[in-house]
C-alpha cells in the first residue's frame, strides 16, 4: 500500500508498505527516530506514544499498535518533533528537568510526547491523560509535578503547525492503494460494504487496539485487511428521538465526551477503559465486534437496551445487543456483514456501571456490573442488569433482574435479586479472579447498587472517617 503523511513537519510518501507495518518499526527502523521506544508492544506502556493530528485534533496514540496505513492524510509528532526547529525545549521538557521527572530514561519520551498533547489540547486532568505512560523508577509525583508547572506555559508555535499544515498532505486515499494487494482504505460504508461482501474473510482493522496484537504479539498475517478510518459515515453520533445513534467507527474518546452530560455513571466507565492513547483509537463497533466477554463497553450498552445494526451489502439489520453475543467469541454476524453502529437511550437515571479490576486506571475489568432499574412509587417497574466477566458472553442477570421486577424497591428485595444471581452465572477462575471471587462479587454489586440508588456515597476510593 502507499500512504502520505506529514512526519516532524515534513511531508512524507511510503510507497509498497506491508499494510500491517506498524509505525513503531517504520520510524525506528527506517527514519532512524529511536526517540520514541519499544517497551511492551502491546498499548500498554506508553514508551512509543506519538502525536497525530488531522482535522479532528491533535491526539496521543501508542505507535506500536498503529500501523501505517492509518496515517493516510495526517500528521505525526514524534519525540524528535516535540522541541523546536532550533533545538528549542518543549516546556514540559523544561519542566521536567526542573522537576526530575526522570531517572533511567527510558519511558520518558512517552511521557513527553503524553504531556505536551495535553498542553496543547489545555487538558488539566494529568493523572487521566499519563494513566497509559509507566515509569518504573522515577515514581509519579515528580512527572505530575512537572506537567502542573508546564500547564502555565503558551503553546509553542511549532506545536499547532500540524493542523495547519494538514492541506500539505494528500492522501493517497482509497482502493488497492499503491497497486499492491492486501489493504483496502474504503471512503464510505458502501465501499466498505462492496469490497466486505467480495472478500469476506478479510480482517477489518478500526482502531487496531485488538488487531495489532494479533501482529505484534501473535505474529500472524492478516491480509487481506480494510481500513476503517476513512469511513467517515461510520464515525457520527447523532442524539435524536431520544436515543443516541454511534457509529461504529466512533472512539472510546469520543463516546466518553459524547455521553458525558447524559449518562454520568456510563462517562465514568470509559475513563477506566484502557488509557488515553487506547481510547483515542479503539473504536465501538471493534469492542462490540470482537466479541470479549470482558470488554466493557457491551455490559453498560446492553443495560441500557441498546440496539445494534448490522449491514451486508445493502442489507441493514437490527437487533438487540445482547441477542448478538451467542457463545464464547461466538457473534451473529454472517461473513461480509460489519457493525455499522449502535443506538441506546440518552436518559436513564437510574444507570449505574461498576469496574471491578486490580489496578484503578489501564486495567481489564474481572467483574463489569451495569445496572439499571427503573423505580415507580417505590415498586420496581423495570430492570436490565449486565455483566462482563461473568460468563464466556457479555451476559444479562435474568434470573436477578425476574426477581426485582414488581417486588418493593427495599433491601431485602435487592438481596433476594443478589441470592439469584448464583442461578444466573457459573463464573470461570483465571487470572484475573477466581469464579467465588466473581460471584460473590456480583452479588455485592447488588448491595452497591440499592445504596447508590439511595443516594449513600459508595465509592471504595473515598476515604471517609
Ligand atoms: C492496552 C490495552 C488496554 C485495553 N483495555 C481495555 C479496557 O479497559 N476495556 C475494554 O473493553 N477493552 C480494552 N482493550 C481492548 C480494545 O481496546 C477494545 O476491544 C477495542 O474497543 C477494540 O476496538 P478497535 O477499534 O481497536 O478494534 P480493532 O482492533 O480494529 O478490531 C477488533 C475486532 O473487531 C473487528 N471490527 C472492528 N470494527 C468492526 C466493524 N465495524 N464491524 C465488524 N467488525 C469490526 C475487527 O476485525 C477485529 O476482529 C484494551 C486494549 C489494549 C491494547
Ligand atoms: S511499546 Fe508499550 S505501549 Fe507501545
Ligand atoms: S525513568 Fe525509568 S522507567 Fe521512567
Amino acid at each position: 500500500m502507499s500512504v502520505a503523511f506529514l512526519l516532524n513537519g515534513t511531508p512524507v510518501r511510503v510507497d509498497g508498505c506491508a499494510p500491517t507495518r506498524t509505525l513503531l518499526d517504520w520510524l525506528r527502523e527506517e527514519r532512524g527516530l529511536t526517540g520514541t521506544k519499544e517497551g511492551c508492544n502491546e498499548g500498554d506502556c506508553g514508551a512509543c506514544t506519538v502525536m497525530v493530528t488531522d482535522a479532528e485534533g491533535s491526539r496521543a496514540l501508542n505507535a506500536c499498535i498503529l500501523f501505517l496505513p492509518q496515517l493516510d492524510g495526517k500528521a505525526v509528532r514524534t519525540v524528535e518533533g516535540i522541541s523546536g526547529p532550533a533545538g528549542q525545549m518543549h516546556p514540559v521538557q523544561d519542566a521536567m528537568v526542573a522537576h526530575h521527572g526522570s531517572q533511567c530514561g527510558f519511558c520518558t519520551p512517552g511521557f513527553v510526547v503524553s504531556m505536551a498533547v495535553a498542553h496543547l489540547n489545555g487538558a488539566s486532568d494529568h493523572d487521566d491523560q499519563l494513566a497509559g505512560n509507566l515509569c518504573r523508577c522515577t515514581g509519579y509525583a515528580p512527572i505530575i509535578r512537572a506537567a502542573e508547572v508546564a500547564a502555565n506555559a503558551p503553546v509553542p508555535d511549532w506545536m499547532s503547525a500540524d493542523a495547519l499544515s494538514l492541506p500539505r498532505i494528500s492522501p493517497v486515499g482509497s482502493g488497492e492503494a499503491g497497486g499492491l494487494p492486501g489493504g483496502f482504505s474504503p471512503r464510505d460504508s458502501d465501499e466498505l460494504a462492496d469490497w466486505y461482501l467480495a472478500n469476506p474473510d478479510a480482517t477489518l482493522i478500526a482502531g487496531a487496539t485488538d488487531v495489532g496484537l494479533w501482529v505484534t504479539k501473535q505474529v500472524r498475517d492478516l491480509t487481506p485487511v480494510a481500513f476503517l478510518a476513512g469511513v467517515k459515515d461510520l464515525q457520527g453520533i447523532e442524539r435524536r428521538g431520544g436515543q443516541l445513534h454511534v457509529g461504529a467507527g466512533v472512539t472510546i474518546a469520543a463516546l466518553r465526551s459524547a455521553v458525558a452530560g447524559l449518562l454520568p455513571s456510563f462517562a465514568e466507565l470509559l475513563r477506566r477503559y484502557a488509557s488515553e492513547q487506547v481510547r483515542n483509537a479503539a473504536t465501538i463497533g471493534g469492542n462490540i465486534a470482537n466479541g470479549s466477554p470482558i470488554g466493557d463497553g457491551p455490559p453498560a450498552l446492553i443495560a441500557l437496551g441498546a440496539t445494534l445494526h448490522l449491514r451486508r451489502g445493502d442489507e441493514m439489520r437490527s437487533l438487540p445487543l445482547e441477542d448478538f453475543f451467542l457463545d464464547y467469541r461466538k457473534q451473529d454476524r454472517r461473513p461480509g456483514e460489519f457493525v455499522a453502529g449502535v443506538s441506546f437511550p440518552d436518559h436513564a437515571p437510574g444507570l449505574r456501571c461498576y469496574k471491578i479490576s486490580k489496578r484503578f486506571d489501564q486495567d481489564i475489568s474481572a467483574v463489569c456490573g451495569c445496572f439499571n432499574v427503573t423505580v415507580d412509587a417505590g415498586r420496581v417497574t423495570a430492570a436490565r442488569i449486565a455483566f462482563g466477566g461473568m460468563a464466556g458472553i457479555p451476559k444479562r442477570a435474568a434470573m436477578a433482574e425476574a426477581a426485582l421486577v414488581g417486588q418493593p424497591w427495599t433491601l431485602a428485595t435487592a438481596k433476594a435479586a443478589a441470592k439469584a444471581m448464583a442461578a444466573d452465572f457459573t463464573p470461570l477462575s483465571d487470572m484475573r479472579a477466581s469464579a467465588g471471587y466473581r460471584l460473590t462479587t456480583a452479588q455485592n454489586l447488588m448491595i452497591r447498587y440499592f445504596h447508590d440508588l439511595q443516594g449513600v456515597p459508595v465509592s471504595v476510593l473515598e476515604v471517609r472517617s
